[in-house]
Order: structure tokens, then C-alpha cells, then sequence
């Protein structure tokens, strides 16, 4: 028996927890049901009727919320190292856990990129004690590093590779077929792409360079950029037997695309395409709404919300990228693309899900058990007695108004400023630790590396010296 079962029985054996959260309404592969849950040594351990019948440390009562499987958001920048004037670890993961958010996974456009082993340890190193919540770190793939992403990618800690495809922030570009087919054959996981065509959006660049008009933003990096990007990676993958992930799908065509190809490739699409959309959003806001790819008319706004009912998206990611309000201040198209995400997107969801445009059994699928899914974590994202004790407990109730004086982050805005929501994240668990009571930081950061079904036997084998 392994020393974690051991625990794990023991806890159950005493009827005695480290955290009972008792009342609360829990979503789980069942269904929605009002039970508790018992938490010991950083995993759950028991649920059903357990109050008055096992004794803990600390409860929650959460008669009146909804408890979630810990919210995975698997697309952030928090910019360290290099820039962290715009966000850091410490700061990005805070808003994170703020925002009901258990687990990230962070992108490699900081400086310098995530390239390398020493890269990532670096990240490793600097989110251990200042990460308020669990991560794992994308590879960047290119053409520097292409043959070396089938060892990168099973490293403790990496999130597998990420491939930009058209260039958006920083300097991490992959955009020539034979270098996308040498990144493609080296590794196995799934291969996560942000699909723009770079040779169109050079092409088209003027448009906006003469015009110096963000609201034509989603002109200049148009449909046909995506589209032509997404199939061609697309293409590539089914060549090369390789998964692939595409993240923040913006278009009604690609979405279309994408339907015929769900058994190798899974979509990512973002609250922020779910929420705003074009002209309005470049009316209000200004560059403040510029982001890559670009918030796009009502009707493709439509389309996503399709195919998240339609089951063509997996998951819901923030891409979560500060940048400062003076950074966003400069004259387009020199003002750099990206806005903050990760502390809204539990808010904004629920706030969807009051609406009526999706259910919260589907909410939990995006952004729980649908990242767990395709990205082979290790007991995450459901709630069941084994995984660990990652809770989100939200209040479908509640109204706030989102400010930015809420905002962790170190860029200090959201492009929500002002925004009337109903349900709220109020309790943030990680690992049985509540890490947020009562919307309140507790505690110290201690959040973890992510584990992955496909790499933790490697590396545990690794260590003991019976894998190469
Ligand atoms: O708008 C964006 N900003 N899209 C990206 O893909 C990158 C991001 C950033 O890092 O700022």
C-alpha cells in the first residue's frame, strides 16, 4: 500500500477529516447533490451525510452554495520572468484563487521564453512558496528547441507545448510548415496552438497601420487568418497521429471546421469571446478590448456560445494577459494585445449560467472536468473520494459589481469595471486547504506543481533511476 492510501483509509477509518464542507449543493458525476464532503491529507476522502458522524479540524458550512470541482483555467500569462511590471506569479495566481480558480496553466511568452529544462525549473522555482494556487508551465515550441519537445514536454510541472502560429505578444513563432511537422513529430501529448496565419496578418498589417483604428482590429486579423491557421494545423496534426489542442477559438467558420474533427482535436474558446463582441466592445473600450485573436462580431459570438451546447468545446480558458494601462494607452495598433481574465471568468460564467445559456453540470464540464480530460491531469477536476480536495464554492445568488479595485493583478484593471454579476466565487479550496473564506485570502501561498497521467509514472520511475 502506498503511504498516500495509507492515509487516505486511515482518514476514513477515524471518521476524522482536516475540512468537512457540510450542506452545500456539490456537483458531481452524479449530478447535483446536496451532500458533504470530507477532506484529509489533501485529498477527499468521504461524501454523503456526514455531519455529526466524523469530526475535523475546520468546516465550511456552505448550505446556500454550490461546491464545484477546483476551476482549472488552462491559459495564462503571468509574465514572470521578464515583465513583471504587467503581472507576477504571486500576483496573477492571488487573483486566480480570488476568482475560484484552484489550478493554472501558464503560458511561455515571458522573458525570455519557456524553451528549455532550465526554463521551466526557473518558473518551478519561482512560483514555489509565492503560488497561491496549483500550475503547470507550457514549452514553447519552435524551431530552436523542435527535436528536443518529446523529452521537454514529460518534465514535472510542464502543461505539454505550446505553439504560436501567428506572432501576438513576444517574440515565440512557429509559423513554417516544415519547422510546424519537426515540432509535431517530437512528442506525444497534446499539442496546445494559437492558430492565426502570420504570413496574412503581415499582408494585412497596413490596413491598420494607415487607419490607426482598433475597431479595426478584428479586420486586419480577420476570419481568414484563423481559419487558414486552424486547418492547416489541423492538417498537420492528423498527418503527424498527434492531438492537438486549439486554443481560443474565435470564429463561426472555424468553429464549423472544428466540428468534423472533435476525435484528434479539442477547442478551447474564452469568457471573453462569450461576453463581448465587436463593434460595441471596441466603442466602449477602446484598445482595452484589443486581444488576439480579436473579439469578433455578434455572430460569431453566437456561433461559440452553438458550440459550447453543440459539445465542439472542451474547455474555457482565460487568457488571462496584463498588460498596464499605460502599455494599452499607446496609439493602435502599437498598444498591445491582451487584458486580464483569470480572477473574472468564474463570475462571468455564472453570470452566463443565470442567464440561462448554459447549465452548471456543462459550466463544470469547461472548466473542471473537461481540462482534467484532455489534458490527462492526476485527480483533478471531479469530486470523487481519491482526487484531491480542489473546491470551488460559489453563491449563484449573489450580485457584486466586478471593479477594478478587485482586481489582484498587477496591471490593476479588468475590461468588466462596472459590471453588474449574479453568482459569485466565495470559498476557494486547494487541496483541503481554504486558501479563500469568505472572499478573504487565508493563509500563505502554497500551491503545487499539476500532475499528469501521462508523465507523473515516467518521472516517478526516472527518480528511481528505472527509466532512462
Ligand atoms: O491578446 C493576446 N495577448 N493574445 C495572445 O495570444 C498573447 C497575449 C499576451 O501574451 O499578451
Amino acid at each position: 500500500m502506498t503511504s498516500e492510501n495509507h492515509a487516505f483509509i486511515a482518514a476514513r477509518q477515524a471518521r476524522h477529516a482536516d475540512l468537512l464542507v457540510l450542506g452545500g449543493m456539490v456537483i458531481t458525476p452524479n449530478g447535483a447533490e446536496r451532500i458533504d464532503v470530507a477532506c484529509a491529507d489533501g485529498r477527499i476522502v468521504a461524501l454523503g451525510d456526514l455531519r455529526g458522524s466524523w469530526s475535523t479540524k475546520t468546516t465550511i458550512e456552505a448550505s446556500g452554495l454550490h461546491v464545484l470541482p477546483g476551476v482549472i483555467d488552462s491559459q495564462v500569462h503571468f509574465r514572470e520572468p521578464g515583465l513583471m511590471h504587467k503581472e507576477d506569479l504571486e500576483s496573477g495566481t492571488r487573483g486566480a484563487v480570488l476568482g475560484g480558480v484552484t489550478g493554472v496553466f501558464e503560458m511561455p511568452n515571458t522573458q525570455p521564453l519557456t524553451l528549455c529544462e532550465a526554463d521551466l525549473q526557473a518558473k518551478l522555482d519561482a512560483a514555489h512558496g509565492r503560488s497561491w494556487c496549483d500550475y503547470a508551465f507550457y514549452i514553447g515550441g519552435s524551431a530552436v528547441n523542435a527535436e528536443r519537445l518529446g523529452a521537454l514536454e514529460n518534465l514535472l510541472g510542464c502543461a505539454g507545448i505550446k505553439v504560436f502560429m501567428g506572432s501576438s505578444f513576444g517574440d515565440l513563432l512557429a509559423d513554417e510548415e516544415d519547422v510546424l511537422r519537426r515540432i509535431l513529430r517530437h512528442g506525444r501529448r497534446r499539442m496546445a496552438v494559437h492558430a492565426e496565419d502570420e504570413a496574412r496578418l503581415r499582408e494585412r498589417k497596413k490596413l491598420v497601420e494607415v487607419s490607426g483604428d482598433v475597431r479595426e482590429h478584428h479586420h486586419w486579423r480577420d476570419v481568414e487568418s484563423a481559419l487558414l491557421a486552424t486547418q492547416r494545423i489541423v492538417c498537420l496534426a492528423a498527418e503527424a497521429g498527434r492531438r492537438l489542442h486549439v486554443l481560443h477559438v474565435s470564429t463561426a467558420e472555424e468553429m464549423g471546421f472544428l466540428a468534423q474533427h472533435k476525435h484528434r482535436v479539442t477547442v478551447e474558446t474564452t469568457p471573453h469571446h462569450l461576453s463581448m463582441h465587436a463593434p460595441d466592445c471596441y466603442e466602449r473600450l477602446g484598445s482595452l478590448a484589443q486581444m488576439n485573436p480579436p473579439l469578433r462580431e455578434k455572430h460569431h459570438q453566437d456561433a461559440l456560445w452553438h458550440a459550447i451546447r453543440d459539445g465542439v468545446v472542451d474547455v474555457i480558458g482565460s487568457d488571462h494577459a496584463p498588460h498596464t494601462l499605460e502599455e494599452k494607452a499607446k496609439p493602435y495598433p502599437q498598444s498591445p494585445s491582451g487584458m486580464t481574465g483569470v480572477q473574472t471568468l468564474v463570475p462571468l460564467m455564472l453570470d452566463h449560467v443565470n442567464a440561462g445559456r448554459l447549465s452548471l453540470q456543462r459550466l463544470v464540464d469547461l472548466t473542471s472536468t473537461g481540462p482534467a480530460r484532455i489534458f490527462g491531469i492526476e485527480g483533478k477536476g471531479r469530486i470523487v473520494p481519491g482526487f484531491d480536495a480542489d473546491l470551488t464554492l460559489v453563491d449563484m445568488a449573489a450580485q457584486r459589481t466586478i471593479s477594478n479595485d478587485w482586481i489582484a493583478s498587477r496591471s490593476g484593471w479588468t475590461p468588466y469595471d462596472g459590471v453588474r454579476i449574479t453568482g459569485w466565487p466565495i470559498h476557494t479550496v486547494i487541496r483541503g486547504q481554504v486558501v479563500v473564506r469568505d472572499e478573504q485570502l487565508q493563509g500563505v501561498p502554497q500551491g503545487q506543481a499539476i500532475r499528469f497521467l501521462e508523465t507523473s509514472a515516467d518521472i516517478a520511475s526516472a527518480k528511481q533511476g528505472a527509466l532512462p
